[in-house]
């Protein structure tokens, strides 16, 4: 395993090496050529919602500054640029009249992007819900939601599939369910309990597949389509297959009610049979499991450590199936296969308190999906590193600790790759420094510093290493 890792693997031809971006994270310009109100503008303009008030009002004022990114991105050398649609930009009240100025505006990214030898990849859904919707039907707590996503999601297709290749339909339906409407740290803040909760994510998923079915009749033949999900990911916390068959089990189990459910067009039997369970019937589950191009994956860190069930590691590990993270449904984990090994407090965390550092999880979320799923391909949606960030005397970021969380993640992405699992990309998050939805602009993601007051660019020492590993194909990490 270890030359595996060490050893330089030949990334398959055509991978693309990219930088992510989402819409309301970095355009600002919320008011411009016609964009409707979103579920975060309300939200952030809520007191005490946002850390230090901060909102997207700004943000990195990308909608003006896109030709200066793009450039940026020409710098590092990248292949492709995965962004995000605002749906509020093209439908202003969700549906009905579509806004031709604010198509207008992806246009000319696109083409700017293309201009410059960019592939563009664009997200429909980055959680940025025209506001309309959510006050017309409670957003996603409606099937309607699903239906107009669909409606939008085709529009963009009729126009821009003759330029866009790859679209990802959701970003990320287990957390914006979850935050948004379980625990209520995001937009739009509610707090809905189990059995509603699980009805919300149901109609995500089934907004997912008909925005599939939506692309494909009406985008280019061949347009690639797919979701992108921060899958909980178990971790082997041991050597030995069982403990990797323990954990392939342990990620299908606690990914039910989301990418297990749109990638097997079903719940699993835990899950659909549990009281909370969501309403669906058996179409809904077909639409929900239409086939997809690829499968996306955010990876930030690991989800679980699992061992297999008869490990004994010490007698007071509490017993697995216990809550789960994505709101799932429990199942029994004796009778599924695995155990959990709970994490030590003091695992390695990065600047965001929610990000758990191991390196290892990005290939095991790889394998996990293949194995599980076995898709046509796989694109590393997301994955990246929050850090301090200081500037030196210099005036630049030294940003070592990034550099070395990317080093040993992109070392597993090439294990992967090793072993042949169908890895056809990597977008790096984030291009800039961004609006970090709750956390707001103090939590920073991106191999780009944006000074907040003068909207300057500097890029950091990631930005150089990354530009290293897209020139040797990931040969140089
Ligand atoms: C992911 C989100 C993305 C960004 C990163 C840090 O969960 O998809 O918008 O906030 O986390």
């Amino acid at each position: 395993m270890k030359d595996a890792v060490d050893s330089p693997a030949r990334f398959p031809d055509g991978f693309l090496w990219g930088t992510a971006t989402s819409a309301y994270q970095i355009e600002g310009a919320v008011n411009e050529d016609g964009r409707g109100e979103s579920i975060w503008d309300r939200f952030s303009r809520m007191p005490g919602r946002i850390r230090n008030g901060d909102t997207g009002n700004l943000a990195c004022d990308h909608f003006h500054r896109y030709p200066e990114d793009i450039e940026s991105m020409k710098d590092l050398g990248v292949d492709a640029y995965r962004f995000s649609i605002a749906w509020p930009r093209v439908f202003p009240d969700g549906s009905g009249a579509p806004n031709a100025k604010g198509l207008a505006f992806y246009e000319r990214l696109v083409d700017a992007l293309l201009g410059a030898g960019i592939e563009p990849v664009a997200t429909l859904y980055h959680w940025d819900l025209p506001q309309a919707l959510q006050a017309r039907f409670g957003g996603w707590q409606s099937r309607e939601t699903a239906r107009v996503f669909a409606d939008y999601a085709g529009f963009v297709a009729s126009r821009l599939a003759d330029r866009i290749g790859r679209f990802v339909t959701t970003n990320e339906i287990g957390s914006f369910v979850d935050l948004g409407y379980g625990s209520g740290v995001h937009a739009p803040g509610l707090a809905l309990a189990p059995r509603a909760l699980n009805q919300v994510r149901h109609h995500a998923l089934l907004g997912h597949g008909l925005a599939v079915q939506a692309i494909r009749a009406q985008g280019r033949s061949g347009t690639q389509v797919g979701p992108a999900e921060n899958l909980v990911v178990a971790v082997p916390a041991l050597a030995g297959e069982a403990h990797a068959e323990a954990a392939e089990r342990a990620t299908r189990d606690w990914n039910a009610g989301c990418l297990t459910a749109m990638l097997e067009g079903r719940y699993p039997a835990a899950y659909a049979s549990h009281p909370d369970a969501p309403r669906c019937s058996a179409d809904d589950l077909r639409t929900i499991g239409e086939t997809v191009d690829f499968v996306g994956i955010n990876v930030y860190g690991p989800g679980r450590y699992v061992l297999a069930p008869d490990t004994s590691v010490s007698a007071d590990a509490p017993a697995s199936g216990d809550a789960l993270a994505s709101g799932d449904a429990p199942a029994p984990g004796h009778a599924s296969g695995w155990r959990v090994a709970p994490f030590s407090r003091s695992h390695p965390r990065t600047a965001a308190a929610w990000q758990l550092v191991d390196p290892s999880s990005l290939y095991w979320a790889a394998r996990h999906v293949t194995r599980l799923w076995n898709p046509p391909a796989i694109l590393v949606t997301e994955n990246g590193c929050a850090a301090a960030d200081d500037p030196q005397e210099d005036g630049r970021v030294y940003d070592t600790d990034r550099v070395a969380f990317l080093r040993a993640y992109l070392a597993q992405l090439r294990r992967a790759i090793a072993e042949d699992l169908p890895v056809r990309g990597y977008f790096l998050w984030s291009l800039l420094d961004n609006f970090e939805w709750a956390d707001g602009y103090d939590t920073r993601f991106g191999l780009l510093r944006v000074d907040r007051a003068t909207q300057r660019r500097t890029p950091k020492l990631s930005a150089s290493f990354y530009r290293q590993v897209v020139e040797s194909d990931g040969a140089a990490p």
